[in-house]
């Protein structure tokens, strides 16, 4: 079975068809979801799908985009959740430099919080980082974030920056980005990047692969993906599906 190491079904995209779909992944071969959160209201509809669904598991954070509405109160609620036996992440956190709000100061603040909260619940991270390759390393650097373990999540930087992040043991989840005709560095890195360190992912509803780039995403499309990774590696799809399960099992499950 797929393991879809990273989705938004509480995305309003899913507000039509959530149930149907979610009911249908098994009969499709995806075993286990791991549903993100991206803000507090998102982190919320995680814990609603977590406990509707078996094989939903969820992840507690929020989005570098959206940290601005985060309190210290807020913190204190997360932290709360993260101690519930299917919260498996703290995430996503990271930062974005491709929306300018809020400020990069904001940002690092509230990315290093959630990272020390990480620590201090001992779950791993789900690290967002776009158009921010280089404070994203250093920080995670200064705070020791190879303690805290984790996964970059729809890795899209090149293979020179996928070695920094594999020194500090890191995961990468490869998403639809793979499928893209001119993804032509991030196909060299997942060349490169040890196949016990990919993930499977999707990051629905966004990021459809081909042949279904622009549409609305869903763990449906895993194997797409997974096809293209066996192509670029030289291994069967079934191997794929194999060594990214056991991987997400071994990051995610293995300690709960
Ligand atoms: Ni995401």
């Amino acid at each position: 079975m797929i393991f879809e190491s990273h989705a938004h079904y509480d995305d309003e995209a899913f507000q039509e068809d959530r149930e149907e779909l979610l009911t249908s992944l098994a009969a499709h071969g995806i075993g286990t979801v791991i549903n993100v959160g991206a803000s507090l209201e998102s982190c919320r509809h995680t814990l609603r799908l977590m406990e509707q669904y078996p094989f939903v598991y969820g992840a507690m954070g929020v989005h570098p985009s959206e940290t601005a509405e985060l309190t210290e109160d807020s913190m204190v609620w997360l932290q709360a959740q993260c101690s519930l036996d299917k919260v498996v992440a703290v995430g996503e956190i990271g930062l974005d430099y491709y929306w300018k709000e809020p400020e990069g100061s904001v940002q690092k603040k509230w990315f290093e919080r959630q990272l020390e909260m990480a620590r201090e619940v001992k779950l791993p991270v789900i690290i967002h980082s776009r158009d921010a390759a280089k404070d994203t390393l250093d920080m995670m650097r200064a705070l020791h974030a190879e303690e805290v373990g984790g996964v970059v999540h729809c890795y899209s930087y090149t293979k020179e920056m996928a070695r920094e992040y594999l020194k500090m043991d890191f995961y990468f989840g490869i998403g639809g980005v793979i499928t893209f005709k001119n993804a032509k560095k991030l196909k060299e890195a997942v060349e490169w990047i040890p196949m016990e360190k990919i993930l499977l992912e999707t990051d629905s509803p966004y990021l459809s692969p081909e042949p279904n780039r622009g549409k609305r995403n869903s763990s449906l499309n895993l194997p797409y993906i997974a096809q293209e990774i066996a192509k670029i590696k030289g291994i069967t799809y079934e191997e794929v599906v194999e060594i990214t399960g056991k991987n997400a099992d071994r990051l995610f499950l293995s300690e709960h």
